[in-house]
């Protein structure tokens, strides 16, 4: 297939993007690391600390994907705007649960509080993986 400019620098940045997901999508892993560390501590203000700096990241990790990755995907991939807002819909419901659980840090005990952000995590992982898949899919677009 012969792509144009345009199509060869959507499936450059898109390459590098997907690239650079990972790598947030991992440092946001490791975050949650340390939060689950000091949970376990029971270090609340540790804890606190550390929750704060996950939830801000999350916080502009999907403002980035949501403002500037998606349209772009979007407007050069129509098809895929039924996932794009799949996406954006669970994004939506894991800030909303963030903030629940900041509410919830200092009085829930410690093994409950564990429990909730895991099950956080999980929805969490499985969207990063959807767009992962979402970005590979653009990137390879045209190329094979
Ligand atoms: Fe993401």
């Amino acid at each position: 297939m012969n792509l144009s400019a345009i199509d060869r620098d959507i499936c450059f940045r898109m390459r590098r993007v997907a690239r650079i997901m990972s790598d947030e999508h991992r440092y946001i892993e490791d975050m949650r690391a340390t939060l689950c560390e000091a949970i376990w501590d029971r270090s609340i203000t540790r804890a606190r600390d550390a929750f704060n700096r996950y939830r801000a990241a999350i916080s502009v990790h999907f403002a980035v994907e949501e403002d500037v990755l998606f349209p772009e995907i979007g407007f050069a991939n129509p098809d895929e705007k039924p996932e794009i807002e799949r996406l954006v819909q669970a994004h939506d419901r894991l800030l909303e649960e963030l903030v629940e659980m900041g509410d919830q840090l200092e009085s829930l005990a410690g093994e409950d509080f564990s429990r909730r952000l895991e099950g956080h995590a999980t929805i969490f992982s499985l969207c990063e993986s959807n767009e992962e898949a979402l970005v590979s899919r653009v990137a390879a677009a045209g190329v094979s």
